[in-house]
C-alpha cells in the first residue's frame, strides 16, 4: 500500500511515500527526491522482496547531471543547454568538451582540447593490418567497429588505470579521436577502398569526410554544407540520458572494465536494430511504400497492425522530438546541395497523413531523430550498413561522458536481481533412468 504525504498549501513540503507491509503491519515513511524514492530505504522494509521491471522503465539506475530529457515537452538539455541552441551555435568537438567536463570551453581550453583530439586521430598501423584487414571481405562495418574499439584496449594498457586521472583522460581523448578513423577504416574495407590516413589540417567531421571518400586527390575539399550539417547530426547524436547503450557502457564500466572495452559493449548495444537501426528500418521503409499514391495504404496497414511506422514513437518522448525538427531543417540544407532525395515527398507526406490522424494523435507518436536522419545520411552517398557507425562516433562522447561520471560517482557493480520462475531444487538423475 503506498499513500501520498503532500501537506496542504505548502508547494516546498518535501513529499514521501508510506509504504506499508500488510503480512506485519509495519509501516515506512519513505522521502521523494528528484522525482523519485530510495531502493535502499523500502528494501530495508522489505527485504527479498524485488522491484520487477524488466525494460528498466520506472527504475532509475544512476544519478547523472549529463543530459536531460522531458518527453512530455519535446526538451532535451546538454548539462543544461537546449539541444537546439547547441545545434545552431557550437560545434560536435565543443559539445563533446561541454558533456565531459560539464561546461563549455573558454577560446584558450577549446583550442587545447581540439589540438590533442587532432592529435590522437591515426590509429596504431596494426589496428589496421592485423585486425581490420583480418575480416572476410563482406564485413559489416558495424562489427569490424565492435571488434576494433575492443582490440585497442590491448594496445593501450595504460587504459586499466582507471583511477589514475591523467590515463583516464588520455584514453577519453584517444576514443574520441579515433572513432572517425577507425569508422572510415571499416568502410573502405568493406568496399574494398585502400586506407585513408587523417588529414589534421581538417576540423572534426571535415576530416572524417575526407577519410570516407577520397579517392586519389592531394587534399580532399569537402562541402562545408555537408560538412556542418554532419557536424550538426553529430551534436544531436552525441548523448541522450539512459538509452540502451549508454545503460550498457556503464554496466561494464561498473566492473571497472578499461574504457575501451566498455565502449565495445556499448558499440555492440547500438549495432541493435531496435536502438541504433532505426533510422535504416526508415529508409526501407521509404523504399517499399515507394509514392505518394501508396502512403494513404501504408498507414491503414499501420493502423490495422501489420507493421509499424517506422522513426515515429518513442519510449520517452511524447511530442515531438526536439532532435527531429533540427534533422527535418538540415535535411533541406544538404538537399540543396546534393539534389532531394526523392524519398523526402513520400517522407513529407507520411508524417502529414500520420500527424492528423486519430490513430496516432491519442497514442502521442510523433517523428523520432531517426525519421529524417537516415535520408540525410543516404543522400550524402553512406550505405545504409553505415548508419549505425556513423551513430556511434558522436555517442562515444555521452559514453565517455557516463563512464567518468560513474567513476567519480563510485558507483556500485551493477548487479540487477531476478524473479526466479524456474524448477524447484530436484536430485540429478542418471543419464540411463532419464524419461525420452
Ligand atoms: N507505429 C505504429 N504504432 C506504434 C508505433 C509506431 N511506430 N510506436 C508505438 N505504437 C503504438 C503501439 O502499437 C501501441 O499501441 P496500442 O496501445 O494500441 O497497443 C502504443 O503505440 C504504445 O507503443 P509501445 O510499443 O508500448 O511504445 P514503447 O515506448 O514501448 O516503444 C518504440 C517505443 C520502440 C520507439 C516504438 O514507438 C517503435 O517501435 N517505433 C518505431 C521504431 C523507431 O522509430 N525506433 C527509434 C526510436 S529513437 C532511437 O532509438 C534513437
Amino acid at each position: 500500500m503506498a499513500s501520498r504525504d503532500l501537506e496542504e498549501g505548502s508547494s516546498l513540503m518535501p513529499e514521501s511515500i508510506t509504504i506499508t507491509d500488510n503480512r506485519t503491519g509495519e509501516s515506512m515513511e519513505i522521502p521523494i527526491e528528484d522525482r523519485g524514492v530510495a531502493a535502499s530505504a523500502w528494501s530495508k522494509l522489505l527485504p527479498g522482496i524485488w522491484f520487477y521491471d524488466p525494460g528498466f522503465t520506472v527504475t532509475a539506475a544512476c544519478q547523472s547531471s549529463i543530459s536531460y530529457v522531458d518527453g512530455d515537452a519535446g526538451v532535451l538539455l546538454y548539462r543544461g543547454y537546449p539541444i537546439e541552441q547547441l545545434a545552431e551555435h557550437s560545434t560536435y568537438l565543443e559539445v563533446a568538451y561541454l558533456l565531459l567536463n560539464a561546461e563549455l570551453p573558454t577560446a584558450h581550453q577549446f583550442d587545447g582540447w581540439r589540438g590533442e583530439i587532432t592529435h590522437h586521430t591515426f590509429i596504431h598501423e596494426n589496428v589496421r593490418k592485423r585486425f581490420l584487414d583480418g575480416f572476410h571481405y563482406d564485413a559489416h562495418p558495424m562489427g569490424m567497429l565492435v571488434s576494433a574499439v575492443a582490440a585497442l584496449s590491448t594496445f593501450y594498457s595504460d587504459a586499466k588505470d582507471i583511477f589514475d586521472t591523467d590515463s583516464r583522460n588520455k584514453q577519453v581523448l584517444r576514443l574520441i579521436a579515433k572513432m572517425p578513423t577507425l569508422a572510415a577504416a571499416a568502410h573502405r574495407f568493406s568496399v574494398g577502398m585502400p586506407f585513408v590516413y587523417p588529414d589534421n589540417t581538417l576540423e572534426f567531421a571535415a576530416n572524417f569526410l575526407s577519410m570516407m571518400w577520397k579517392v586519389a586527390e592531394p587534399h580532399f575539399e569537402v562541402d562545408p554544407v555537408l560538412t556542418h550539417a554532419l557536424d550538426v547530426l553529430f551534436i544531436l547524436h552525441a548523448d541522450h540520458e539512459q538509452n540502451c547503450s549508454t545503460t550498457a557502457m556503464r554496466v561494464v564500466g561498473s566492473a571497472h572494465a578499461d574504457p575501451y572495452s566498455a565502449c565495445a559493449a556499448a558499440c555492440a548495444a547500438l549495432y541493435g536494430p531496435r536502438h541504433g537501426g532505426a533510422n535504416e528500418a526508415v529508409v526501407r521503409m521509404l523504399t517499399q511504400i515507394g509514392s505518394l499514391d501508396n502512403v494513404d495504404g501504408f498507414v491503414a496497414a499501420v493502423k490495422q497492425g501489420q507493421c509499424r511506422l517506422q522513426g515515429f514513437g518513442h519510449r520517452v518522448y511524447k511530442n515531438y522530438d526536439p532532435r527531429a525538427k533540427i534533422v527535418k531543417r538540415e535535411a533541406e540544407a544538404v538537399f540543396a546541395v546534393t539534389g532531394k532525395n526523392p524519398l523526402l515527398d513520400v517522407a513529407l507526406k507520411l508524417e502529414e497523413v500520420a500527424l492528423s490522424d486519430e490513430y496516432f494523435i491519442s497514442r502521442r507518436l510523433y517523428p523520432n531523430v531517426d525519421f529524417y536522419s537516415g535520408l540525410i545520411y543516404q543522400a550524402m552517398g553512406f550505405p545504409i550498413d553505415m548508419f549505425p557507425v556513423l551513430f556511434a562516433i558522436p555517442r562515444t562522447a555521452g559514453w565517455l561522458a557516463h563512464w567518468v561520471e560513474l567513476l567519480a560517482q563510485g558507483q556500485r557493480i551493477a548487479r540487477p536481481r531476478q524473479l526466479y520462475v524456474g524448477e524447484s531444487e530436484r536430485p540429478y538423475v542418471p543419464i540411463g533412468e532419464r524419461l525420452g
